[in-house]
């Protein structure tokens, strides 16, 4: 591709990626619509290298429609600057659009309608190196019900083609003295492999199969 159909290519993918926020803004595929001020459709460039998901909008988040920008927001600015990622060059989003009321966590049936109408158009369209999952609601959705953070954060996984990170939620790290040690590690480990691994998208192919927990940093596929 010349330089002028790239630029074309990359202005219809973010013309695409507008037009979901601008759905995902719409939505009332279930009953959380009623209670939002301001559905959170994520933000970022259209050809991030790193989606990283959370769980659900907060309450800055609903008031301003704009992810991660209250405490838990304030917490990953500080993570990802520690660790030489600029904020703007990752695509910022959530499991669920629009916050459960008093914060609960999203049942699974809003999970599955969400995600499967909006996070996974979301992925395929930015086609992301590596996708972050940050916490228990977004790795069991995404991943496996039966992985639990404290034994696979730092892992990454390849399940149908698709690179996912494993770590805990910012609000976790905050209120947790040992998760807030392992996310600084995880994100330690998440800057070697975008910086020594650029441009892939899938397992190396002379990566050993690794055990899950306890073997921080490797892949393994699913
Ligand atoms: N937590 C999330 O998971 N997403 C946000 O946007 C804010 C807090």
């Amino acid at each position: 591709m010349n330089r002028r159909e790239d630029a074309n290519a990359r202005r219809q993918h973010q013309a695409r990626l507008r037009e979901l926020a601008g759905a995902i803004r719409r939505c009332r595929q279930c009953g959380l619509f009623r209670h939002r001020l301001h559905a959170v459709a994520g933000e970022g460039p259209p050809d991030a290298r790193i989606v990283l998901v959370g769980e659900a909008p907060g309450a800055g988040e609903d008031r301003t429609g704009r992810p991660f920008i209250g405490p838990a927001g304030k917490f990953l600015d500080r993570l990802l600057a520690a660790h030489g990622f600029r904020r703007q060059d990752l695509f910022l989003t959530s499991c669920v659009k629009c916050r459960p009321p008093g914060n609960r966590t999203p049942h699974r049936a809003e999970l599955q309608t969400c995600i499967n109408a909006w996070l996974r158009p979301q992925i395929e369209l930015i086609d992301p190196e590596v996708t972050v999952l940050c916490g228990r609601t977004a790795v069991s959705a995404l991943l496996d019900r039966s992985l639990r953070i404290s034994d696979y954060h730092g892992v990454f996984r390849c399940r149908d083609g698709r690179i996912f990170f494993i770590t805990y939620h910012p609000a976790a790290a905050m209120r947790f003295p040992a998760a807030a040690e392992a996310i600084q590690h995880d994100f330690s480990l998440l800057a070697d492999r975008m910086r020594n691994w650029p441009g892939h998208r899938s397992m190396p192919p002379d990566e050993p199969e690794q055990p899950g927990p306890g073997r921080r940093g490797t892949v393994k596929n699913h």
